[in-house]
């Protein structure tokens, strides 16, 4: 069991552990966020002509793999808006009138964030189209017969939406966002910026080497760098006279299953299930779950993109398969030409 929550050290989701790291590194101002140049680049124009017009952004949507800045993107784009930020969760809002509660309590010019905004239920997605488009709620007021509706006007609000899964969102929610931003993941030299970063501020010396190793494994994730990093601040304090240096990165991420590229004990089990029980795959999500007793959401939103993106693993129409990178990490021998076919 112990082994069982160490392994998990990569897993990016926020766990409680986090969220008091989360918020004393989390960037406050587009400056301070490291990488996504291109992203930065385009809401500076974008911010910057809102704010000249003096009007409220148009609604942002942000996507991608958890642990990657959609959270703390939010908060920055309040801050530069000069404007308050609320914050809900798609699962949260069950009822169309909990929706309405929180919208008509909104300031003009307030930030409505919704994270895991794909798990929004239907109605409540759909008293927010009109909420959206024309800042208007349409309320039913009373029951049967005597039922009627009230228009009710709206304050000029923006909604950030943030989710993993952009493909889970229906298409009239996703065409009401005027801006859809792309967070991907990170270099190796921006997650040692990000390493570099977070041990100054929690007042932790480091060489580059050092930091440059954590961020090499830290599967292209900031949340993933700066939980690495406190995990091996805590290893030298025990194991190395309080002298974090490289020797100490080994042999806090070797103890905490983590391999030279940053896969940890699961991408492992992953990878091995494909190439060892489906001889290389192709093989499905679902038969994937259940052969390495991994939840498919686990794998659909934590592991697969990262191993995706890394080159191990290959999407084919009839599932994924390992590639010959995989194969060559584990010592395996090279794939049937059947697999590379497929
Ligand atoms: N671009 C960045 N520069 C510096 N640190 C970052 C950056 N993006 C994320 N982080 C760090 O990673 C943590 C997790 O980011 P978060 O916004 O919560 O991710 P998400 O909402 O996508 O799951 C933050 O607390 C922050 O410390
Ligand atoms: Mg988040």
């Amino acid at each position: 069991m112990a082994e069982e929550k160490q392994n998990r050290i990569v897993e990016t989701s926020a766990s409680n552990d986090d969220s008091s790291l989360d918020l004393c590194l989390r960037p406050k101002v587009l400056d301070e966020y490291i990488g996504q140049t291109e992203i930065k680049q385009n809401l500076n124009i974008f911010l910057g002509a809102a704010k000249k017009r003096g009007e409220p952004i148009e609604h942002v949507l942000l996507y991608g793999p958890p642990g990657l800045g959609k959270t703390t993107l939010a908060y920055i784009i309040a801050k530069e808006m000069g404007v308050s930020i609320k914050i809900t969760t798609g699962p949260a809002i069950e009822r169309s009138g909990d929706l309405a509660a929180i919208l008509t309590n909104l300031q003009p010019g307030d930030i409505l964030f919704i994270d895991e905004i794909h798990r929004l239920n239907r109605i409540v997605e759909e008293v927010l189209y009109p909420a959206m488009e024309d800042y208007v709620l349409d309320i039913v007021i009373g029951k049967g017969p005597s039922a009627r509706t009230v228009r009710l006007n709206l304050p000029k609000f923006t909604l950030i939406g943030a989710t993993t899964k952009i493909s889970k969102l229906s298409s009239p929610l996703r065409d009401r966002f005027g801006n859809t931003i792309n967070i991907g993941f990170y270099s190796n030299d921006e997650l040692q910026q990000i390493v570099e970063r977070s041990a100054k501020i929690l007042n932790i010396a480091i060489d580059p080497q050092s930091a440059s190793e954590i961020a090499k494994r830290s599967r292209k994730t900031p949340r993933i760098a700066n939980r690495l990093l406190k995990r091996v601040r805590d290893y030298a304090e025990i194991k190395n006279n309080g002298i974090l240096n490289l020797e100490a990165v080994k042999n806090a991420l070797t103890m905490l299953s983590i391999d030279e590229l940053g896969l940890d004990s699961v991408d492992q089990k992953i990878l091995l299930a494909i190439i060892e029980k489906f001889g290389g795959g192709p093989v499905g999500l679902n038969t994937l779950a259940a052969a390495t007793a991994e939840e498919l959401e686990a794998i659909e939103d934590v592991y697969e993109p990262f191993l995706l993106q890394e080159g191990f693993i290959d999407r084919t129409n009839r599932g994924r398969i390992a590639t010959d990178r995989a194969f060559k990490h584990f010592n395996k021998p090279a794939p049937t030409q059947n697999n590379k076919l497929l």
